[in-house]
């Protein structure tokens, strides 16, 4: 794998971000809060305390981050909408400032020649909407929809590709489940019913785009991890199923009119509860295409002692394999395992990796960065997704998580996942080995 055309003249190549971990700018403009914006204050929930308030401080630096983006060959810029800061209350009053924000954002993008794709929802939920039960409220699929609604009518001329959701699984499994994402809630029924909502506004929200924009390319994203039992015992591959049933199936498979997967996984039953009648029908979605999030692989063993579950996951440094600074082994192979596994359900029309990347411990000699580690990590995944590819799998992009190193969520600003170096001190960039090298396979056909 060495020039890009040997993945077709088609293929999208892109970098992807997400607004609280890089515009900062958290108050101004008549931006509400984010449950983000609240989490970052509670003690003890982020990494050496720290927070996104001004983060890499895109809202002020958006044009020369975009034609950093230029510069580095990239043409697809995926990006995501700060409700907030469109609609400060969650629902109601729209800002006109924060539109005028993407406004320029996305002008700034054309001029430039680079195709902005749009993800609606990326984990930062107005705080005032969680305060009425945020995901846990059958209302957020109004609220969403009117978010949904003003997203699209207002930028549908210039975004062709649209995400509704990021990640549905981590944001309501690290968020409402675990307790570890914002906005920290805990609990079978707040996970679940937030898992139905999202599974709902991940459709609707869909409808809306559908409707204001015919000729969008309308996507969700999923992130999924390649799963392989310790052992060959049947205690481990039931363990191993019931993982892959709540990490890689419950969201996309009710999308493609499947339902939840709850033969594999028997405490799903209790989401019915929060089924209204006629949700069967609301939750399929003839998506145009899928985003794939993957990172690594992971082995389940049985465990008793785990809740619901009965498994648990082996972390990487428990197993002696190379690892990335978020304890993720590095497995390249997971990507081709999971383009393959989606590859295979036939309502899925074509798959976009729409992240894929990994930090390492960055360090600065002479004001550069040879991150020889990363480089090597797209190479080796890049190579994979050409390998599904040429097996016939419909894939037809593949985004690097991220441009920038940025605000990395529970993990504060430790983790680098950039292809720039961002000295958060005086906001400077610096263009990694990985981003050059990033650039010349780019340029290079
Ligand atoms: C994904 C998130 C993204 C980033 C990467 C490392 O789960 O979508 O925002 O944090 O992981």
């Amino acid at each position: 794998m060495k020039y890009k055309n040997e993945f077709g003249d088609d293929f999208r190549w892109g970098v992807s971000t997400a607004a609280y971990q890089i515009e900062g700018a958290h108050d101004i403009d008549g931006k509400g809060p984010s449950i983000w914006d609240a989490f970052v204050n509670r003690k003890g929930k982020i990494t050496g305390g720290h927070h996104g308030k001004d983060a890499c401080k895109f809202y002020h630096n958006y044009a020369n981050d975009i034609k950093l983006l230029k510069h580095l060959n990239i043409e697809n810029f995926r990006f995501s909408f700060s409700w907030s800061r469109i609609i400060p209350q969650g629902t109601g009053q729209v800002n006109t400032k924060g539109l005028d924000f993407y406004d320029r954002l996305l002008d700034e993008c054309l001029e430039n020649n680079i195709n902005p794709w749009a993800t609606l929802y990326h984990w930062d939920l107005p705080q005032a909407l969680e305060d009425k039960g945020g995901w846990t409220n059958r209302d957020i699929e109004q609220w969403f929809m009117q978010y949904a609604d003003i997203c699209s009518s207002k930028f549908g001329d210039r975004i062709k590709h649209w995400m509704v959701l990021n990640e549905p699984m981590v944001f309501t499994g690290a968020g409402y489940f675990l307790g570890m994402h914002a906005p920290g809630r805990i609990g079978l029924k707040n996970f679940l019913s937030s898992a139905h909502h999202a599974a709902l506004c991940q459709a609707q929200g869909a409808r809306v785009i559908r409707a204001n924009v015919p000729v969008a390319q309308i996507g969700s994203t999923f992130s999924c991890s390649f799963l392989q039992p310790m052992t060959t015992s049947r205690k481990d591959e039931l363990a191993t199923r019931r993982f892959d049933a709540l990490l890689n199936r419950l969201f996309i498979e009710p999308s493609l009119g499947l339902g939840y997967p709850v033969s594999d996984l028997k405490f799903l039953r209790r989401i019915y509860d929060y089924h209204k009648p006629g949700d069967e029908a609301l939750l399929p979605f003839d998506f145009d295409f899928i985003g794939i999030q993957n990172y690594t692989r992971e082995i389940v063993s049985h465990s008793y002692f785990i809740p619901y579950l009965q498994a648990k996951l082996i972390k990487a440094n428990k197993r002696n394999v190379s690892a990335t600074v978020m304890n993720w082994e590095v497995y390249p192979e997971a990507l081709y395992q999971m383009l393959t596994k989606y590859g295979n359900y036939s309502g899925i029309k074509k798959i976009i990796v729409t992240e894929n990347g990994a930090a390492f411990p960055d360090t600065l000699i002479d004001g550069s960065i040879y991150d020889e580690a990363r480089t090597n990590y797209l190479k080796n995944h890049i190579a994979e997704v050409l390998r599904a590819k040429q097996d016939g799998i419909a894939v037809d992009g593949y985004f690097v998580w991220t441009l920038l190193d940025n605000f990395e969520w529970a993990e504060g600003y430790f983790p680098r996942f950039g292809l720039v170096y961002v000295n958060f001190n005086t906001q400077e960039r610096i263009i990694k080995q990985s981003g050059k090298w990033f650039r010349e396979f780019l340029g290079n056909q």
